[in-house]
Parts: C-alpha cells; structure tokens; sequence
C-alpha cells in the first residue's frame, strides 16, 4: 500500500487493518507529505510490519525492487494529484513511484483531493493515461463532502470498504467469472395497498447482495436488481432499484438475454394487492374491516426461461419450513435451475434478518450438499466456487 499527502490517509489506516486481518501480507509506504498527516507508526500498529518511508534507506539500496516483486497487488489510497502526476510521468523520485515502477502486479490507485483540481484537464488526462495505458484500476473518487470548508463534490476518496473490494478484484488474475455478465435479483419487493402502505417481506437483500459484490470480485460485471433494502448498493455493480415484483420482472426480462449467469434470490412477494388505492385509505372510511383481494404476481425466474441466453447458468433460492430436499429438488427442475441453494426458515441463523445462513446447494449434476452454518458472505463464495466449477466444465 502506499500513502500519499492527503487528509483521506486516515483512512488508509483502516484498509490495512482490515487487510491485515483477511490475512494479507500487508507492506505501507508513506511519501513525506503523507507523514504530515499520519504516522508510520499508525500502520505498523495495525499491520505489524515496520512501515516504510525511504528510497535511499537501511533495509538496502533495492527495496523498491523487493516490494514491486513481492506484490500481489500495488494500491495507492490516497492518491494525490501530485502522485498521479508523477506516475503518470513513470518519474522514480520517492519509494512508492519506484516501486510503481519494479512491479509487475495490478495497481489500484484510489484518487483524493479537492473537487476543482479533480476536474482539471491536466489531472483528467493523467487518469487517462494510468487507466488506458498502464491498465492501472482508477477507484474512485467518491462524489460527497471534501476536507472541512472545501464542501462537496467528486474528489473525496472512496471508503475503506470500497478499497478493500477493488484490491479483491485486482487480485482476481484468472477465473471463469472474469468478463462473464452477471444478474443478481435480491431484497424484498413491496406490493402497494396504497400510497402509503405496502405489503412485503423481512428480505434484507443481504444474501444477494453477498452474492453481487463476490461476483464482482471475481471479476464479472454485475447487474443487482433489488427491491428496498437498507444495504448500500455492493461497490462496481450495475444497481437497478425496483419496488414491486412487476417492476422487478421488467428489469429482469430486459437484461436476462445477455446474461452468463443469473441468480434469483429475490424474496418476491407472491401476491400482490389487486385494486390499489390512488389515495390513503382512511381509517374512518373503511369501517371496522378491510378487505384486501390479492392476486398472484407472475413468477420471475419461471418467466426468464425462454429469454435465458443459450449457455447460460442459473440459480434458484428456496426458503422451506418443511421437506425442505424434496420441496427444493421440485424447484430446480421446475424453474430450470442449475443449482438452487435450500435453506430452511425454521433453522436457528438461517433465513431473513441474520448475517448467517445455513443452506443446502443442489445441483443438476450431483447429490446435494449441506454446508455448515456461516456467513452470508461465506454462503455467497461456496455458491460462486459451484457456478464457478459448473462453468468451467461447460467450456
Ligand atoms: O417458489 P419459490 O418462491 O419458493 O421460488 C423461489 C425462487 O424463485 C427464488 O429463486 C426466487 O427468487 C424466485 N421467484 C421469482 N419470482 C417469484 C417467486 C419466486 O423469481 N414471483
């Protein structure tokens, strides 16, 4: 990692710590206007390696060469103006630049400064040249509120988060995922009773949205329809924000031709209010009662069937409170699915509303296979490794 001059270095702290805690082998250097804002010793506290500062130092005349060939991964966060300039120009004048230079590794550089100097034409034309020429992965900046009294617009750096997910991409140098283009549906849906009132589901979307951002880190691009949720959209993804199953099914309908993979993990609600009503329903006009008549929404994953492209895989999700195998296996094969991952509602951690999931994945080609209880996030790999393997063997 290295650290340039800028307010947002307090935040690169947080990116190696959490590096460092994923199990990455985590190396920072500081350029001297970087120290002006953090210290070395803020990183060698959360990395546990010594933080480096020097070209010309102690640890021997080649450690620009060590570090550029021992990367897996080169990202800059945060990367000043000056910085891109001097990259951009491949100048060799401080560690971070040279080893710029030495590695043969993806680079990530995560720009930061004032929103006029972001929109300069000479600023604009070093990106350019460090993304078109020298591939280097320009992440960010962010568009939001700058250092204290400069207000808001593009040029704040992305968050710590965002960070870590391009250095997972990056680090994707190979697999069957990369350049593939994938759908994920995922939340609830809300069926409007009124303008104000909706029928719904406990969906966070948490699942599918595990399931998208891993996605993209292997490389693919992304496409997330999603009903309401209170997740910030995953970082890369096409983000599709849709309220009701109709509109889902439209979104879904318009991009499923063109997709290698499609995974529906949508709680869609099954039924929707017939008769909206245009205005507020009031208390005193109903009466003691109300009565709703609710129709069946179409199912989408059912209805992309015929549209699917050829060759294309897809995965199906099934919530069951009972014959859980049984109930599953029916769905995979009536819906055409090529892996459906069961999980049943009544399981302690698994379901709606946790971070955890406990699920059994079916296959069209094999047994099915229970997986311990874990993380959504976890839930979302072991899923990809299958499309992934299913993938490798179609090709
Ligand atoms: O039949 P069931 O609702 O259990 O099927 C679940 C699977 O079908 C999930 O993959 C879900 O996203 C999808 N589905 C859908 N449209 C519906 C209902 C379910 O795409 N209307």
């Amino acid at each position: 990692m290295g650290v340039t001059g800028g307010i947002a270095a307090y935040k690169s702290v947080q990116v190696a710590r959490d590096l460092t805690r994923l199990g990455a082998t985590v190396d920072v250097v500081l350029t001297h206007s970087a120290q002006k804002f953090v210290t070395p010793l803020s990183f060698s506290g959360v990395t546990g390696r010594p933080a480096l500062t020097d070209l010309f130092s102690a640890e021997g005349a080649a450690l620009h060469i060590r570090l550029g060939r021992e990367a897996d991964v080169v990202c800059v966060a945060p990367a000043t103006a000056d910085f891109l300039a001097r990259a951009a120009q491949g100048r060799a004048d401080d560690l971070i630049c040279t080893t710029l230079l030495a590695t043969r590794a993806p680079v990530v550089l995560c720009p930061a400064m004032n929103d006029r100097m972001f929109s300069h034409p000479q600023v604009q034309a070093n990106l350019a040249h460090l993304r078109d020429h020298l591939h280097y992965t320009i992440a960010g900046p962010a568009d939001g509120a700058l250092a204290v009294g400069e207000g808001e617009g593009p040029g704040r750096m992305i968050e710590p988060w965002q960070i870590e997910e391009h250095i997972g991409r990056a680090l994707e140098a190979s697999g069957p995922l990369i350049g593939r283009k994938v759908l994920v549906t995922a939340g609830p849906t809300r069926e409007p009773l009124d303008p104000v009132r909706y029928l719904g589901n406990r969906s966070s979307g948490r699942m599918g949205y595990a399931i998208a951002q891993a996605a993209w880190r292997r490389g693919a691009h992304v496409t997330l329809v999603s009903g309401p949720s209170s997740l910030a959209p995953p970082e890369g993804v096409d983000f599709v924000p849709v309220e009701t199953a109709m509109q889902m099914r439209e979104a879904v309908l318009g991009l499923v031709a063109n997709t290698d993979v499609n995974v529906f993990s949508a709680a869609v609600a099954d039924f929707r209010p017939s008769n909206p009503h245009a205005t507020k329903v009031k208390r005193a006009d109903a009466g003691g009662e109300m009565i709703v008549t609710l129709e069946a929404n179409p199912d989408i994953a059912a209805d992309t069937v015929l549209v699917r492209k050829s060759g294309s895989l897809s995965v199906g999700f099934a919530l069951e409170t009972n014959d859980l195998i049984s109930n599953a296996a029916k769905k995979l094969v009536s819906k055409q699915f090529d892996l459906l991952v069961a999980n049943d509602a009544t399981e302690p951690g698994a379901g709606f509303e946790v971070s955890t999931n406990k699920v059994t994945i079916l296959s069209t080609d094999g047994e099915p296979e229970e997986l311990p209880l874990m993380t959504k996030d976890a839930v979302a790999e072991e899923l990809l490794d299958r499309v992934c393997a299913h993938l490798a063997r179609r090709s």
